[in-house]
C-alpha cells in the first residue's frame, strides 16, 4: 500500500474515466502472481508447458504480434519538438480523443496497479514508473521484465516522483459480452506526452505497445529525460568481455529491432579462451561517473526475446535463460507438451498446433510460430548474467558499437576516427526491416542508432545531444566507436558471414582496437581491420569472402553519401553542423 498523494489521486481519476469493476494494487508475490496465472489458465488463454516449470504459452490475437510504428505518436507541446521522424499530435487532441476512447473501456475487467522500478531498487540511475492495465498478461511479463511490487512503493514513499503509464487493451465486458483469449482493440494508440512524462497507450496487448517500461518509458520518455539531465537512454545491449589472460572491458550495442541485441548479449565465443557476459539485451541507461567515464545499467529485469532462430547452437544462453519460469508468445506447441520454434531445432516436429492454434504439419506451407514470436524469462536465469548486472553504479562502457542488416554495400567492422565521426556513423545507420513491427519485412531504412522508432524527440535534437555528450569528457575517457554488420549475404541471398558466436571474431579486433594493438587500415569510411587482423581461423572463407567482408567500395560509398545528404535534410537547421562536416570529409576521402 502507499500514502503518496500525487498516486492516489492519479489512479483514482483514471479508474473514473476506465470505469473497471475491480481495482487491484499488485504486491509483486509469489502468490499474487499464481492467482492470477490460475484465472488464465482456467479461462483457457495461457497453457502450462509441463516440461518448464512455472512456464506458460500464449497466442495473441493474430492482429496484435508486433509493435506498431504507424500508431505510435509522440504528442509535445510543440509539432517541431517531435521532429520529422515521429507522428504528432497536439497533446490537447490526443487526450480528448483517447479519453473518449478510455471512457469505460475496463467495465467488467479488474483495473491492476503495477508499481515498478527501470534499474536496480534505489540506484541514482533508476525510475519509477506505475502502469495501471485491465491485462493479466501485461501484468505477468512486467513481473518478469521489471523489478515490481510492494517493494517499489516503499522505495516511491509518500512524496516520490513516478511517470503514470496507462494502458487498456480497449475491450469491455459489456452486456454479459464474453471474454476472448486475447482481447485488443483494432482501434491501437501508443502515446508519449514528453513534457507531462507520461504514457498512454489504447488497443494493444503485445509488447513494446503494452509492457510500458520498456519501449515507452525506458526509451521514449527516458531519452527525454536524458537529453534534458545530460544522459543517455538507449537501445543498446551491454556485455562484458574478458580476453585469455587480459582486462575485462564493456561494451554497448545499438541494433534495430530483430539485428541480433539478444544473440550478441549472451554469446557462447568460439574463439578459446573469450569470456561474454551479459548484463543487458535491449536498453542501456548511462551517466559519467566520478572518473568522467560513462557507466550503464539494464533497466530492465528480464529478457522479451524473438523465439525463431533461437537453438542449443545460435543461443545456448537464451535457451538456458528459458527453462523455467518463463512466458512464450505466438510460438507453436508439441504434441509432447513443449514449445518450438523455427530453427530451434535441426529435426522438424511432424505435428505441432501452430501459433494461431491449429493444426499443423512440415507440408503445410506456413510458419508454426509468428516470425515476432517472443519468449520473456528472467535475467537472472542467464547462466552468463554478469555479476555486476544488477550493480546500482553501472559497469564502464569501453566501446560503443552501432549495426544493422545490410545484405551489401557494409564491412564486417570498422571504426570511427573520432566522437564526432562515431555519431556520424550512428546518425547513418540504416537496416533491412523486420517482423518485429508491423509492416513490410526487408525492406532498407534508415535507423539512426537503432531508436527510429524509440526516441521521444525531434532526431536532429538527439544528434545534438550525441556531440554534446562527446564534449562533456576527455577524449580518451570516451567509449571507441565501432559499425558492425553480421548480415552480409551472396549473389544467392545467403549471409557470407556465420555469426553467432563467430562474432567474437570481429568484437576480439574491437577489444584490441580498445587497447590500441589491433592492426588497421585507414579507409575513406574509419578504419578497416587489415587482411590478417580478424582471426578467421577454422572457419574455412574463401579468400574472395575474406577480401569482401573487409573492403570498401568507392562506388557504392559514393552512392551512401549521396543517399545521406538527401536524408539530413528532413532535419533543416536541427542537424547539428559537425555531422554534415563529417559528410563532407568522408565524401573527400573517398573522391581523393
Ligand atoms: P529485439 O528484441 O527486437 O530488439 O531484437 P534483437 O536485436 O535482440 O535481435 P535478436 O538477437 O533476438 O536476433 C533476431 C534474429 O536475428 C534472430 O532470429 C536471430 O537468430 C538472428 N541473428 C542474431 N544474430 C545473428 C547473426 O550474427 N547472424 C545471423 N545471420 N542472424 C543472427
Ligand atoms: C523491439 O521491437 O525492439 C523489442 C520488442 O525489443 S518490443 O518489446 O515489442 O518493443
Ligand atoms: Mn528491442
Amino acid at each position: 500500500m502507499t500514502n503518496n498523494k500525487k498516486l492516489i489521486e492519479w489512479v483514482k481519476s483514471m479508474e473514473q474515466m476506465c470505469k473497471p469493476d475491480r481495482v487491484h494494487w499488485c504486491d509483486g508475490s509469489q502468490e499474487e502472481n499464481d492467482r492470477l496465472i490460475k484465472i488464465c489458465v482456467e479461462n483457457g488463454s495461457f497453457k502450462p508447458i509441463p516440461k518448464r516449470p512455472n512456464s506458460y504459452w500464449v497466442i495473441s490475437d493474430p492482429k496484435d504480434v508486433a509493435r506498431v510504428e504507424d500508431r505510435t505518436f509522440i504528442c509535445s507541446e510543440k509539432e517541431e519538438d517531435a521532429g520529422p521522424t515521429n507522428n504528432w499530435m497536439d497533446p490537447k487532441e490526443m487526450k480528448k480523443i483517447m479519453s473518449g476512447l478510455y471512457d469505460g473501456c475496463m467495465r467488467g475487467r479488474t483495473m491492476y496497479v503495477i508499481p515498478y522500478s527501470m534499474g536496480p531498487l534505489g540506484s541514482k540511475i533508476a525510475q519509477i514508473g506505475i502502469e495501471l492495465t485491465d491485462s493479466i498478461y501485461v501484468v505477468v511479463n512486467m513481473r518478469i521484465m521489471t523489478r515490481m511490487g510492494q517493494k517499489v512503493l516503499d522505495v516511491l514513499g509518500e512524496d516520490g516522483n513516478f511517470v503514470p503509464c496507462l494502458h487498456s487493451v480497449g475491450a469491455p465486458l459489456i452486456d454479459g459480452k464474453k471474454d476472448v483469449p486475447w482481447p485488443c482493440n483494432t482501434n491501437k494508440y501508443i502515446t508519449h506526452f514528453p513534457e507531462e512524462r507520461t504514457i498512454w497507450s489504447f488497443g494493444s496487448g503485445y509488447g513494446g505497445n503494452a509492457l510500458l517500461g520498456k519501449k515507452c518509458f525506458s526509451l521514449r520518455i527516458a531519452s527525454v529525460m536524458a537529453r534534458d539531465e545530460g544522459w543517455l537512454a538507449e537501445h543498446m545491449l551491454i556485455l562484458g568481455i574478458t580476453p585469455p589472460g587480459g582486462q575485462k572491458r564493456y561494451i554497448a550495442a545499438a541494433f534495430p529491432s530483430a539485428c541480433g541485441k539478444t544473440n550478441l548479449a549472451m554469446m557462447t565465443p568460439s574463439l578459446p579462451g573469450w569470456k561474454v557476459e551479459c548484463v543487458g539485451d535491449d536498453i542501456a541507461w548511462m551517466k559519467f561517473g566520478d572518473d568522467g567515464r560513462l557507466y550503464a545499467i539494464n533497466p530492465e529485469y528480464g529478457f522479451f526475446g524473438v523465439a525463431p532462430g533461437t537453438s542449443m547452437e545460435t543461443n545456448a544462453n537464451a535457451m538456458l535463460s528459458m527453462t523455467e519460469n518463463s512466458i512464450f508468445t505466438n510460438v507453436a506447441f508439441t504434441d509432447d507438451s513443449d514449445v518450438w520454434w523455427e530453427g530451434m531445432t535441426d529435426e522438424i516436429p511432424s505435428h505441432l498446433t501452430d501459433w494461431n492454434g491449429n493444426d499443423w504439419t512440415p507440408d503445410c506451407g506456413r510458419k508454426a510460430a509468428h516470425p515476432n514470436a517472443r519468449f520473456t524469462a528472467p535475467a537472472r536465469q542467464c547462466p552468463v548474467i554478469d555479476p555486476a548486472w544488477e550493480d546500482p553504479k553501472g559497469v564502464p562502457i569501453s566501446a560503443f558499437l552501432f549495426g544493422g542488416r545490410r545484405s551489401t554495400v557494409v564491412p564486417l567492422v570498422y571504426e570511427a576516427y573520432n566522437w564526432n565521426h562515431g555519431v556520424y556513423m550512428g546518425s547513418a545507420a540504416a537496416s533491412e526491416t523486420t517482423a518485429a513491427a508491423a509492416g513490410a519485412v526487408g525492406k532498407l531504412r534508415h535507423d539512426p542508432f537503432a531508436m527510429l522508432p524509440f526516441c521521444g524527440y525531434h532526431m536532429g535534437d538527439y544528434f545534438a545531444h550525441w556531440i554534446q555528450i562527446g564534449r562533456m569528457a576527455f577524449p580518451d575517457r570516451l567509449p571507441k566507436i565501432f559499425y558492425v554488420n553480421w548480415f552480409r549475404k551472396d549473389e544467392n541471398g545467403k549471409f557470407i558471414w556465420p555469426g553467432y558466436g563467430d562474432n567474437i571474431r570481429a568484437l576480439k579486433w574491437i577489444i584490441e582496437r580498445v587497447e590500441e594493438t589491433g592492426k588497421y587500415k585507414e579507409t575513406p569510411i574509419g578504419r578497416l581491420p587489415t587482411h590478417d587482423a580478424i582471426d578467421t581461423s577454422g572457419l574455412g572463407l574463401s579468400p574472395e569472402i575474406c577480401h569482401k567482408l573487409c573492403e570498401v567500395n568507392k562506388d557504392d560509398w559514393l552512392k551512401e553519401v549521396e543517399e545521406m545528404r538527401d536524408y539530413y535534410k528532413i532535419f533543416g537547421v536541427k542537424l547539428p553542423r559537425q555531422l554534415s562536416e563529417e559528410l563532407d570529409k568522408i565524401e573527400e576521402r573517398l573522391k581523393k
